[in-house]
């Protein structure tokens, strides 16, 4: 992160709200609640069972303000068709990439993949537990969802880093504090 935290600051006169609270207190409560989840997956039950349940809820809250949420937080705003990915996509290989105040589209389909990714993963981790059969149908594709979700927050964070040098801002910051360069 050494990398990004050089960054100029956003100016307080031009910076914009973008992020409300409750995004940003969902979003590092369900990072939190991930990582405490993967940690515990093949040792603590308790522990684990309580951050699946916690991720539930977290999601479900997301998907409820994603629709009647404040303007940056809904769906609206950035879940958009192939043809704008592509554009964003090639304007960012160009070096001139495309300027969004909220989330821009790939990132849209990023957060649309980790939402529904960390849903299917609780789901399938609920199921597995309540069929009472060890190794069965549910806990292997709870597992084979585990590590999926791993990878995606992996593309996630490596698309922070690069969105991040790409518009010379540091969105993790941003995502701490709710402001953006507007
Ligand atoms: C150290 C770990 C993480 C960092 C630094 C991080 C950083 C960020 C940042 C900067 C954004 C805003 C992107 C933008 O400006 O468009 C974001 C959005 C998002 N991230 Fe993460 N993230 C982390 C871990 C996770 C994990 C583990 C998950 C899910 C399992 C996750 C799910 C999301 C979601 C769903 C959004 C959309 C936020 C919203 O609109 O509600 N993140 N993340």
């Amino acid at each position: 992160m050494a990398v990004i935290e050089g960054m100029s600051e956003p100016n307080p006169s031009t910076a914009i709200k973008v992020w409300d609270p409750l995004v940003r207190v969902l979003h590092w409560g369900l990072a939190t609640a991930f990582a405490v989840a993967y940690a515990t997956g093949e040792e603590i039950m308790s522990v684990h069972e309580v951050a699946g349940y916690a991720i539930l809820v977290i999601v479900s809250l997301r998907l409820v303000w994603g629709f009647i949420g404040t303007p940056y937080a809904r769906f609206a705003d950035f879940v958009r068709g192939p043809g704008a990915v592509r554009g964003y996509l090639r304007s960012l290989v160009a070096g001139h990439p495309e300027h969004y105040v909220g989330h821009n589209p790939a990132g849209g389909w990023m957060i649309m993949a980790l939402l529904g990714g960390v849903a299917v993963t609780a789901v399938t981790g609920i199921l597995a537990d309540q069929s009472g059969v060890s190794h069965g149908t549910f806990e292997e594709l709870h597992e084979v969802a585990a590590n999926g979700m791993l990878l995606l927050v992996l593309g996630h964070i490596a698309g922070v880093i690069v969105g991040s040098l790409a518009h010379r801002e540091n969105l993790v910051r941003a995502m701490i504090t709710g402001r953006k360069k507007g």
